[in-house]
């Protein structure tokens, strides 16, 4: 087992990766140092639940653990989720020194975060997350939230868990396309902060599209060590952190038009790296070149590189820049980017000719 340090002061956390953590016995031993009294409210759903959920209970046996299942999927990140989960640490009689655990994919890490935050004005909170997206992003770094009908996350808080346990055996499990929108952030991680990670990831695609173990513990530490890093400097994203969001803007707005659910969140940040990347050299931020080694890289992990395949038909120019415009990032009603100098490092711009942007989606979205 590996650990990478989120290093934030007192609410410093540990970030566990390894095979084998979710075994009754280990798995006690790692939740039982953060957990702050008798009670335990598992927030995960059926599916994660039938993997995983016996294991949690036979660790926690000697709590009071209770169990809410939230419905599947990303329509269900909302308001009526977070209600009924409230309603159910209510009904139980859970009280301050509970401890939400959140045992699913982003979904369920999101919409458990919030609901952690703002029970009793917060109670402690555990990720186990088992998708690699939620792996290498999403439980680690604070951000919590629910969707609005009029936009994603449009509801949250900033609140740290107390721990992170990733069991890498869990992805075995992952249908294909879940598996590959997980491996697009760990792309992202290469192009925002470690050319060497990248050329690590082009090196083995055949290792990673074949799950190995070793491939899968060394990229999962690195994404976290390069999460962690960013987020202790800056951990309510007032600077660095935006770069996080490399491909985000484009993707959310991608994700957005063609209705939730149709490209999964990772998918829609493959594709929004490659026009990000693609703005990035129409303006001589970054070489063509460059630009095109990420589309093979996520072309050879099996990710979506241009706008055709999870939608009917293609988006509009207007209807994107006006998708975009919905994105958090706008400040002061300008668009703001990140965009790629080399693989490895980005920065955020909000100079930029409005014309090439439109001439840069109108390659996406007309061909
Ligand atoms: N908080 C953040 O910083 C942050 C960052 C990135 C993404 N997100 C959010 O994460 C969400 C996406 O998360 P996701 O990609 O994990 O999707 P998800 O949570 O919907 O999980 C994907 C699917 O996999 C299933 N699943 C989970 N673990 C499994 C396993 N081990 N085996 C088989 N099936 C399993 C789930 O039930 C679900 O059907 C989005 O809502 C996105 O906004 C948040």
């Amino acid at each position: 087992m590996r650990t990478v340090n989120v290093d934030l002061d007192d609410r410093a956390y540990p970030i566990h990766i390894g095979s084998g953590l979710l075994q009754a016995a280990r798995l006690r031993e790692l939740l039982t140092p953060h957990l702050p009294g008798k009670q335990v409210m598992v927030i995960t759903n059926e599916r994660v639940n039938t993997l995983f959920g016996e294991q949690l209970r036979t660790a926690l046996s000697n709590l009071q653990v209770d169990v809410f299942e939230m419905q599947d999927g990303e329509a269900h990140k909302n308001l009526t989720s977070y209600a009924a989960a409230l309603d159910s640490l209510m009904a139980k009689r859970h009280n301050r020194t509970t401890c939400v655990i959140a045992l699913g994919g982003g979904v369920v890490g999101d919409l458990a975060g919030f609901v952690a935050a703002t029970f009793q004005r917060g109670v402690d909170f555990i990720q186990v997350p088992t998708t690699l997206l939620s792996q290498v992003d999403s439980s680690v770094g604070g951000k919590t939230a629910v969707n609005h009908p009029s936009g994603k996350n449009m509801i949250g808080a900033f609140y740290q868990p107390r721990a992170v346990l990733i069991d890498t055996d869990v992805l075995a499990h992952l249908p294909a396309r879940e598996y590959a929108a997980g491996l697009a952030e760990i792309v992202k991680y290469g192009v925002i902060a470690d050319p060497e990670l990248f050329a690590w990831l082009q090196a083995h695609t055949a290792e990673l599209n074949a799950r190995d173990a070793g491939a899968l513990q060394h990229v999962i530490q690195r994404s976290c060590e390069i999460k962690a890093e960013v987020v202790a400097e800056d951990e309510r994203e007032h600077g660095r952190r935006a770069i996080l969001n490399f491909g985000h803007t484009f993707g959310h707005a991608v994700e957005n038009l063609a209705g939730y659910g149709a490209w999964l969140h990772g998918e829609a940040v493959a594709v929004g790296m490659v026009m990000a990347a693609a703005f990035s050299a129409a303006l001589g931020r970054l070489p063509a070149t460059e630009a095109e080694r990420l589309a093979d890289l996520l072309n050879a992990l099996q990710l979506p590189v241009n706008l055709h395949g999870a939608q009917a038909q293609l988006p509009g120019v207007d209807d994107m820049i006006s998708a975009m415009g919905m994105d958090k990032k706008v400040k002061d009603g300008r668009l703001r980017f990140i965009l790629a100098d080399a693989i490895g490092a980005v920065s955020v711009v909000e100079d930029y000719d409005a014309a090439t942007l439109r001439q840069v989606l109108k390659q996406f979205c007309e061909s």
